[in-house]
């Protein structure tokens, strides 16, 4: 344990990872229901009253999910006021590469020198299992500041004919700075909940391109090596495990669902926002939209609809912000804290 850990012991305050600092960043390319509706079977009216999504932001040909990753943690840095952190956590499933990892290289372009620094890979839930990660790290004592970060391109994994797929996914990063701190201070991270069932592994996945089916040279299906989902069972399984989860983490906080001020869900389709609300009990407005402007972005989707909450000022210092997600796997994970005084950037 450091020093400081051990300092947060004497003082007979708990240690937590507490959060500082909040940056985003999106590809210039914004990508409109129209544009989509000119080259497949697909209209603006059945992506809006079917997803609630009305654009999306891809990358261009040459961006990487490092370099979205890398821009997000500059800010992030910025917004925390700090130019150094112990490690880097990187949650995405749209890597620069199979390996290695994405998070040295990012590690390496922050210029954060030679920190521990590696990917998380659990799909849509992977910043909730990062910041998981971060937190207990934190409160092992094995690091003062973690960067976490989620970036996605899902564009460079998208089947450009599937329109069950190409409406709903967004390239983007979010990044937050976590600090040893006190479990009693605004930022805190109070508590995590988090889940998998690989029984349903086939619903969300990239088949090919693997080990388990590995490519094969010209006679590959280049179908195979995009990104496939059974929407229809995937809308029930979000439902029923973001609500379980939240539910469970708040049980575990000790808070109320009326007592939450904001509810930032996986920005996946309004109504799985809506129906989670209702389950819950918490009014529909208090949910974070903000996948109308940017779909659905994977890990990087609750630092997305974060910064957003706040810049449109829906999440004010001191409420209490429940965060749930899901993605393929499948996995899942809730965590809550009081919104902290902070920067976003
Ligand atoms: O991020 C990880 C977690 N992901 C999610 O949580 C996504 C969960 N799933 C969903 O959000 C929804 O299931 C979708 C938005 C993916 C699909 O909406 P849906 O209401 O479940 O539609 P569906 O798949 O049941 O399809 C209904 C109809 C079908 O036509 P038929 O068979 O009724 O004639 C589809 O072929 O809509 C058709 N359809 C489309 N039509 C126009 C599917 N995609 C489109 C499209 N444009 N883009």
């Amino acid at each position: 344990m450091t020093d400081e850990a051990s300092a947060n012991t004497s003082t007979g305050r708990q240690r937590a990872a507490v959060l500082r600092g909040l940056g985003t960043h999106l590809p210039s390319r914004t990508v409109t229901n129209e544009e989509l509706s000119q080259r497949l079977d697909t209209s603006d009216e059945w992506i809006r009253t079917r997803t609630g999504i009305r654009q999306r932001y891809w990358a261009e040909q040459g961006t990487a999910t490092g370099d979205l990753a890398t821009e997000a943690g500059t800010r992030a840095l910025k917004a925390a006021g700090c130019d150094g952190v112990d490690a880097v956590i990187l949650a995405t499933s749209t890597p620069d590469h199979h390996c290695p990892g994405t998070a040295p290289d990012v590690a390496a372009r922050l210029e954060l020198g030679t920190v521990p620094a590696f990917d998380i890979s659990a799909v849509c839930a992977g910043f909730v299992y990062a910041l998981a990660t971060a937190a207990g790290t934190i409160a092992a004592g094995i690091a003062e500041r973690v960067l976490v970060i989620g970036a996605e391109t899902y564009s460079t994994i998208l089947d450009p004919q599937d329109r069950n797929t190409s409406v709903i996914f967004g390239d983007g990063a979010g990044a937050v700075v976590l600090e040893a701190g006190a479990a009693d201070e605004p930022g805190a991270l109070l508590g995590f909940d988090l889940g998998s069932d690989g029984r349903y592994k086939d619903l969300i996945t990239v088949p090919a391109g693997g080990s388990r089916q590995r490519a094969q040279g010209p006679e590959d299906d280049p179908s195979q090596f995009c990104f496939t989902m059974q929407g229809k069972q995937v809308f029930t399984h979000a439902v029923t495990r973001m609500g379980e989860s939240s539910e469970a983490l708040l049980g575990r906080v000790g808070w109320s669902a009326e007592s939450v001020d904001r509810f930032v869900g996986h920005q996946a389709n309004v109504r799985i926002l809506h129906a989670l609300s209702d389950q819950l009990g918490i009014d529909r407005d208090r949910a974070v939209v903000n996948l109308d402007r940017v779909g659905n972005t994977s890990a990087a989707s609750i630092p997305l609809a974060l910064a957003d909450g706040v810049n449109s000022k829906e999440i004010k210092a001191g409420d209490r912000v429940l965060m749930t997600a899901f993605g393929g796997g499948l996995t899942w994970g809730s965590t809550a804290l009081i919104w902290p005084d902070i920067n976003v950037v």
